[in-house]
């Protein structure tokens, strides 16, 4: 089927323009300019013509950090991948690159293969994986490199979590040099897990053991330690690193300093840390602070997180807006940590409500129209391997394609989201703009406020690695 998208804005990582988008099956094969002959003979043959009069036309967000699914502290992250990968429609996001993981003591491949399965025939959307390797051995480092043939092209390394995902320094450097010699990319959660437990521990004993302590605990001196001790390494290792879920000014300043000496070091942040903070969010009266608990953890709004990171987004210090989208409900899940908020599973549902969110740095004149696209779309495409499939209109690109409605506005709320969460970490949120049409490969996914896909329309896919690096 042919489509037409009409009327519109086309806006990508480089400007915004009045075009027409000529869709043929799955694939764009058009970018045209409105009144050209062209544009003109592709509506009268067009079998459909969507009006995108008023509506920016953006490609389908990209979101490099999710975990459906994920297994964490005797609970599994709520959403499903059928669940998650709608809402993520939802919200204007059409790819989601989401994390295997293989825990101590597993095998990589089999841990992977657990992944495709849960995965394979559910999704809404396309997907990818990157792979955890919680046990870096001799085994998943020869995985590694048949992992990168099997187009699986970036590895998670964490310096927290000891005795469940923590990689000592030896088990870092030996993944570095392994994804040196293979073109992979190192992500890292960069905390000092072995600091961070022991001041927990000490807090416990204090009786110190709301959630608002999680905050405390983990310092942003331990974000930043870890942080500049992933960069040392990389550099040691030869190997590109890219740190995930970034929040702390320091750790930017780390950051920022590799990259101004010219490392092959990239940092995503999360909406959670440009708008959520501890005293409010994490420090919420009784237990509520629980729906708050992710690590890194919300900060102070005191400090001047929020105002430093808006900056690393435009600098390009910060180049990904991903989620980190781990929902877990408060009944059953956050209050397994009632008396101690180490019980209290890490993570924030959010994979519904990114380009929402980002969307309202435009507004709030934070970052323009196209870099809304770049960190939402664009880079995350690249940075992992997807574009030009994924994350821009061009011919050739896959037609994920967004019609956005920048004047809507509505409030963000449990009572509207399509996550499998019983609360909104972004409850009462007033919105400017709004996603209005989705589509999918071709296919209109979201229309008037309906979902029109189906269970196992996403596809696998198949990375190539960061094209950053060449
Ligand atoms: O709190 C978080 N971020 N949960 C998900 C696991 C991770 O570290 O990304
Ligand atoms: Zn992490
Ligand atoms: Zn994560």
């Amino acid at each position: 089927m042919t489509t037409l998208i009409k009327g519109g804005t086309v806006v990508s990582a480089t400007g915004a323009d009045p075009a027409e988008v000529l869709i043929d099956g799955e694939q764009i094969v058009a970018v045209l300019q409105p009144g050209s002959t062209l544009a003109d003979s592709a509506e009268t043959g067009a079998e459909r013509v969507i009006d995108a009069t008023g509506k920016y036309v953006i490609p389908g967000g990209v979101d490099c950090h999710t975990h459906m699914e994920l297994p964490f502290g005797g609970t599994f992250a709520s959403d499903d991948f059928e669940n998650g990968t709608k809402a993520a429609a939802w919200g204007g996001t059409t790819t989601i690159v989401d994390f295997a993981v293989q825990s101590f003591g597993q095998q990589v491949q089999e841990s992977l293969d657990t992944w495709f399965a849960k995965a394979e025939g559910n999704c809404a959307i396309d997907y990818g994986f990157h792979m955890i390797v919680g046990d870096v051995n001799e085994a998943s480092l020869k995985a590694m490199d048949v992992l990168v043939n099997e187009g699986i092209t970036s590895f998670k390394l964490f310096m927290a979590y000891p005795g469940v995902f923590l990689s000592d320094d030896r088990q870092i450097l030996l993944a570095m040099q392994q994804a040196a010699s293979n073109g992979g990319m190192i992500m890292m959660h960069a905390e000092n897990g072995i600091a961070i437990d022991l001041l927990a521990e000490q807090a416990v004993e204090r009786g110190e053991t709301a959630p608002i302590n999680h905050g405390y605990v983990r310092r942003a001196e331990l974000e930043s330690e870890a942080t500049h001790r992933a960069i040392q390494l990389a550099k040691v290792g030869a190997s590109p690193l890219y740190i995930v879920h970034l929040s702390a000014s320091e750790a930017l300043e780390q950051v920022a300093i590799a990259r101004g000496k010219g490392a092959n070091v990239f940092a995503e942040t999360c909406p959670q840390y440009l708008y959520l903070n501890l005293e409010d969010h994490l420090g919420a009266p009784g237990f509520a602070g629980a729906g708050y608990v992710c690590s890194t953890p919300l900060r102070s709004k005191h400090e001047h997180h929020h105002e430093d990171l808006w900056t690393g987004l435009r600098t390009n210090d910060l180049s990904v807006v991903a989620t980190d989208h781990c929902p877990f409900c408060m009944k059953d899940q956050k209050d397994l940590g009632v008396d101690d908020f180490r019980a209290i599973p890490n993570g924030i549902g959010g994979v519904e409500h990114r380009m929402d969110l980002i969307y309202q740095g435009v507004v709030q004149g934070e970052i323009s129209l196209p870099r809304w696209v770049e960190l939402c779309a664009t880079t995350p495409a690249r940075m992992f391997g997807l574009y030009p499939q994924k994350g821009t209109i061009q011919p050739g690109a896959d037609a994920d394609i967004v019609l956005y409605d920048p004047e809507a506005t509505w409030s963000i709320s449990v009572d509207n989201h399509h996550m499998n969460m019983d609360y909104s970490a972004y409850e009462g949120f007033e919105v400017q703009g709004r996603v209005d049409t989705v589509l999918s490969r071709g296919k209109v996914i979201i229309e008037n406020q309906s979902y029109l896909g189906a269970k196992g329309d996403g596809r696998y896919l198949r990375r190539g690695l960061s094209q950053y690096l060449l």
